[in-house]
């Protein structure tokens, strides 16, 4: 016979198990430029799920197809990737798991370099302000200042634009605003800044804004967390993470070694937000 606290223990194990399968549903990958995203959509093609929103094939420049081709409709089965699949957590988000992959942020910047000086007119390299192929490291960590901050927070305006309807093309794709526009919120106010920071690491922290969190220097933690709430059908995340490994720009690490501390200063948006991911991995090993 159970005690009182085991059986306790029990009903709070199968309400966490009820709440997870409701969301596996479906599954959203909020795509961060420059973190290894390009591993995790080789995966999850392996896996012949379907792909829609701002995938390889769907993403056409800044444009995704419109969230209201889903809108009413089961999205039970489906993988959605895509870095402006973050504007569209208000219809997908309650539903599907979401997840993502963070990395370093003076290694995702020495990257996003290096794409920048091979894909200028790439429009999350905003090459129309400052080419990448004029920039030392750090006038690009000032250009990019705050990169995942803004793709994040700003997500929330880019919904309200998608919601606003005003801004689909012809083909009845959204237009998502390029970097450039992003860049502008840079201007404003530190102060107006501060608190939207500080809310986003704490709803990323407290996992309230995505199911799960990897970062890409810690490959088995993130695998194991992965695994649970983001199981692969026939593989684990560390095989697979092996295998489908971009093998591309993956040294970085030797010159992280000289970046001076002007260029990480640039970096004070990005820090707070990878720092909540790494305490929200920590806290998700120990229970
Ligand atoms: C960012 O990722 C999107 C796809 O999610 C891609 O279309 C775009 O070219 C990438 N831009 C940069 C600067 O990495
Ligand atoms: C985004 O908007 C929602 C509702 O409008 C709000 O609850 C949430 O805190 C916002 N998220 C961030 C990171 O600002
Ligand atoms: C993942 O799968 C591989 C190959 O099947 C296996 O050797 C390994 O132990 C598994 N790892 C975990 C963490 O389950």
């Amino acid at each position: 016979m159970f005690r009182k606290i085991e059986f306790l223990l029990v009903v709070a194990l199968a309400a966490a198990a009820a709440a997870a399968a409701a969301k596996e549903e479906c599954v959203v990958f909020v795509h961060i430029n420059k973190s290894g995203g390009q591993t995790i959509k080789s995966v999850l093609h392996a896996q012949s799920r379907q792909i829609a929103l701002c995938s390889e094939r769907e993403f056409r420049a800044n444009r995704c197809r419109p969230p209201r081709h889903f809108r009413g409709k089961s999205v039970r089965g489906w993988t959605f990737v895509g870095d402006s699949t973050m504007a569209l957590l208000g219809w997908l988000g309650g539903r599907c798991v979401v997840f993502s992959l963070f990395r370093d942020p003076v290694a995702r910047l020495v990257s996003s370099l290096r794409y920048c000086r091979r894909s200028p007119s790439d429009h999350l390299c905003g090459t129309a302000v400052l080419d990448a192929k004029d920039a030392t490291l750090e006038q690009w960590a000032r250009h990019q200042r705050g990169f995942v901050f803004l793709r994040l927070v700003l997500a929330n305006a880019t919904r309200t634009k998608v919601e606003a309807r005003g801004v689909y093309d012809d083909d009845g794709a959204a237009v998502v605003p390029t970097w450039i526009e992003h860049q502008r919120a840079m201007l404003y106010p530190r102060a107006d800044m501060d608190p939207r920071l500080a809310e986003l690491s704490r709803q990323l922290e407290q996992g309230r804004l995505m199911d799960a969190v990897g970062i890409l220097e810690w490959p088995d933690e993130t695998a194991r967390l992965f695994d649970r709430w983001v199981p692969l059908r026939g593989i684990n995340w560390t095989a697979a993470l092996t295998k489908y490994k971009a093998n591309a720009h993956t040294s970085t690490r030797p010159s992280l070694r000289v970046v001076p501390p002007s260029v990480r200063a640039y970096l004070d948006y990005d820090y707070p937000i990878f720092r909540a991911v790494q305490n929200r991995i920590l806290a998700a090993l120990k229970s």
